[in-house]
């Protein structure tokens, strides 16, 4: 396969509808000496807790190359870039702006709007400073008030040319990942550890949005969650039981809170010392309406009835076919989560914020021949396009990832992006998907100057 086809008249392919690529801070750029030092530098320097024992100081090496790297975002004809603003970049120690981190965003924005494309703006993809890990991150409440301010100090500098603010990119992965299975920085566990830093994120998530439209009223000001829809993997009453348990402990624990203001019901069968420290306020602020839900959409999982006592639910490993990465590849599953998010809740306009997948590729002559990335990409727009046939409004879709990164865990062995990168001589090639995505978003503009004309 070489082509992504939609159909003539898919809403997908109005001009409203924003097409993007996405990366973040952490990924891609590099440059560790112009930063404080993040969670993820400490991860990446304990032994066992990267896959191919690499790091994040080189990466794509995008803020040298940066310049580069929007020519290349230009050519692919997209309308919008989502990227993220690295919290220890922008920020010092002393908790004062940095201006050389500062420069360096507002050059790129500068040249994005120059170049007429959207900036989407992530404000907490994953990169906390070190320094605030170590008075106890997530875990420490103080922590969501210091993300106040430094969206308070850098929304104040950057203002509306951002076109779109995320306050934070999946806190399940931070929270569950990162403070409760301790796959991810900083690497702790516990569930009552990880039940409190989503507490907490989702706090400063509500604090971020309040600076917000003071700051940015005339952005797009909203969050991006991950979904992992969940399946029941029998017809039997104990999997349909332990999959609505699994859905409300990794899907609605966050969106339920933004949306109902309050957490699904299971938190009341949690035994309280697993139970987060909820204060008066805390669920009137994280529910602050928004312009917009972000959502990251990669594959599903299935489950049954627990196993072991105090558990709600055994989750199934991953069902074929899969990536590179090991994830199911089932489009289905887009169209369902988006169908029943329509019917849960009453939401803004939602962005496909990422959607993408690993691949094991191959540079052959300067040829990327990924027919199976394209593939994904071809089912998983068709998905999105049903659902929208549903009704869901959906406003734009962005392509996980530009271009290859460093993948969190999983170091430089698995490539995500559109574009291939040689980590060697950092060379930047399209793959054959790159030109497929081209390819589509030269017939939306095509059939947007026919209409014009
Ligand atoms: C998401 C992350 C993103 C990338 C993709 C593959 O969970 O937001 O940074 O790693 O997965």
């Amino acid at each position: 396969m070489n082509k992504i086809t939609l159909p003539e008249k898919s809403k997908l392919l109005n001009s409203q509808f924003v097409f993007g690529v996405a990366t973040s801070s952490f990924q891609i750029e590099g440059a560790p000496e112009s930063r404080q030092k993040s969670i993820w530098d400490t991860f990446c320097e304990t032994p066992g807790k990267i896959e191919d024992g690499s790091h994040g100081l080189v990466a794509c090496e995008h803020v040298k190359y940066w310049k580069e790297d929007i020519e290349l975002i230009q050519q692919l004809g997209v309308d919008a870039y989502r990227f993220s603003i690295s919290w220890p970049r922008v920020i010092q120690d002393d908790g004062e702006l940095n201006p050389e981190g500062v420069a360096f965003y507002m050059d790129l924005l500068d040249a994005l709007i120059a170049k007429g494309i959207k900036p989407f703006v992530t404000l907490y993809h994953w990169d906390l400073p070190q320094n605030i890990e170590n008075n106890g991150g997530w875990l420490n409440r103080e922590t969501a008030y210091l993300f106040q301010d430094y969206v308070d100090k850098i929304t104040t500098v950057f203002g509306d040319k951002v076109h779109a603010y995320a306050t934070f990119n999946e806190p399940f992965c931070s929270a569950y990942l990162g403070y409760e299975i301790g796959v991810h920085a900083p690497g702790k566990t516990g569930r009552a550890s990880g039940r409190q830093a989503a507490h907490h994120i989702l706090l400063a998530h509500g604090l971020g949005m309040q600076v917000l439209r003071k700051n940015s009223p005339n952005s797009l000001n909203g969050i991006v969650l991950n979904f992992t829809p969940c399946y029941p993997a029998d017809d039997s009453p104990e999997s349909v039981k332990a999959t609505d348990y699994a859905n409300q402990y990794i899907n609605h624990w966050y969106i339920k809170p933004l949306f109902h203001g309050q957490y699904p019901d299971m938190l009341s069968e949690l035994p309280n010392f697993h139970k987060p420290d909820i204060e008066k306020d805390d669920m009137a602020i994280i529910s602050q309406p928004m312009d917009f839900l972000g959502v990251n959409f990669y594959t599903r999982l299935t489950y049954s009835a627990p196993t072991k006592a105090g558990e709600f639910y055994t989750e199934h490993e991953h069902l074929y076919p899969r990536t590179d990465i090991g994830w199911e590849i089932y489009p289905q599953a887009l169209t369902d989560l988006l169908t029943t998010l329509l019917a849960d809740y009453d939401l803004p306009p939602i962005y496909i914020t990422e959607n993408g997948a690993a691949m094991a590729d191959k540079m052959v002559d300067g040829v990327v021949q990924d027919d199976d990335r394209i593939e994904y990409y071809q089912s998983h727009l068709l998905a999105l396009h049903a659902a929208m046939e549903q009704g869901v409004d959906v406003a734009g879709y962005f392509a996980w990832s530009l271009m290859d990164n460093f993948e969190w865990a999983e170091g430089y062995l698995k490539r995500f992006g559109l574009v291939y990168v040689d980590y060697t001589t950092q060379t930047r090639t399209l793959k054959n998907s790159a030109l497929a995505y081209q390819a589509l978003l030269n017939t939306k503009q095509e059939k947007q100057n026919r209409q014009e004309k």
